[in-house]
């Protein structure tokens, strides 16, 4: 049996890493294991412009330790009132690598998102003319539609029209939940593929509710179905280039998530890669982890793939239940012995 794995460094293509003493706190878990990542722009207030994203690029870069290696990768959050001329200008200059859509009132931080997608035809044709990635919250916000079903619908609301309307537009479909979104994925242009985080592959709404209300497991989209945990599971490890790795680490103080009302989000980056080679070997699909976390993300946003290499080992993981510091941070698989390490 094979030891240890060694691969091209991967990349994160969908990462929270806020700001401040959070970000100080979360930026070394990441930048240990990857080279690069796409940074989410839901801060508050949101990072919308290339100022904003050039100016939350450096205090990223700031917070970095010594000696650690790490490219941040920008977006600008999307409004009803974004500038296509600012995007246009941020990613001619290398600031801004992708602009992202947060239906308004989806997720953490996104009650400055996009109201209806009619107003931002203007921002996403231009995007499609230079070659932008628009990065999707891909789920419809109307209360009158289950929580449960609100990916599927915005699939038939929003994203097959605006895919129709403008086949040139580079989409990431972020964090899918679903075996609808895995179809849609698979069944779209080479323009359109997807994310996927390791606790959609991990867990199904069972664990949200196994032995009481467990607020460590519950992160937007909220996970589904076992037979949708099993569709991404056969997608991400079945060879397709459309599927890549995007942890959607989401780190939220401990008191912010055991609340009356937790916050949505799961921080997954300490153990991100521990947790998907796990996946991988189960599904016996280890040929293929290298292609999902280190190949297929660059090879879509038209990148570079990254030269140097890291090394997983079958020696095992025991993760502690909760990471020091002052924000007292619970990571996915609290408590659980992963199969593999990270050895560097
Ligand atoms: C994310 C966050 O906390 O910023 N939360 C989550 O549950 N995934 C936002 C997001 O990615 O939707
Ligand atoms: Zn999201
Ligand atoms: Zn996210």
């Amino acid at each position: 049996m094979t030891e240890t794995i060694t691969i091209r460094r991967p990349d994160d293509w969908h990462l929270h890493l806020r700001d401040g003493a959070m970000l100080e706190a979360v930026l070394p878990y990441t930048a240990r294991q990857f080279a690069r990542a796409i940074v989410m722009p839901n801060l508050a207030p949101p990072v919308t412009t290339m100022a904003d994203a050039a100016a939350y690029r450096d205090r990223i870069l700031a917070a970095l330790p010594e000696g650690m290696h790490f490219t941040p990768l920008m977006t600008a959050y999307l409004t009803d009132t974004t500038d296509a001329g600012d995007l246009a200008r941020g990613h001619g200059e290398g600031v801004l690598t992708a602009a992202k859509l947060y239906p308004a009132g989806a997720t953490t931080n996104s009650a400055s998102g996009v109201t209806d997608i009619a107003n931002i035809m203007g921002v996403l044709e231009r995007m499609a003319e230079i070659g932008m990635v628009l990065c999707v919250h891909g789920e419809v916000t109307d209360g009158d539609i289950d929580i449960f079903d609100r990916e599927a619908v915005f699939i038939d609301r929003v994203l097959a029209p605006v895919i129709e309307r403008l086949p040139e537009l580079k989409v990431v479909y972020e964090h899918i939940t679903t075996r609808d979104a895995v179809q849609f994925v698979e069944g779209a242009g080479p323009n359109v593929a997807a994310t996927i985080t390791p606790q959609h592959l991990h867990i199904n709404r069972n664990a949200i509710f196994a032995g009481g209300i467990n607020p460590h497991a519950y992160c937007l989209p909220v996970a589904k179905r076992e037979e949708h945990r099993l569709a991404l599971r056969a997608f991400a490890t079945g060879g397709s280039a459309k599927a890549f790795l995007g942890t959607d680490s989401a780190p939220h103080a401990r008191h912010a998530k055991e609340s009356a009302c937790g916050c949505a989000g799961i921080f997954n980056a300490p153990y991100a890669l521990e947790s998907y080679i796990a996946v991988f070997e189960e599904e016996g699909a280890l040929d293929r982890f290298e292609a999902f976390a280190s190949e297929n993300g660059p090879r879509f946003y038209g990148l570079p793939l990254n030269e140097d290499t890291v090394t997983l080992a079958r020696s095992g993981t025991d993760v502690p239940e909760r990471l020091d510091g002052e924000h007292e941070l619970t990571p996915f698989h609290a408590g659980q012995r992963i199969g593999w390490s990270f050895a560097g």
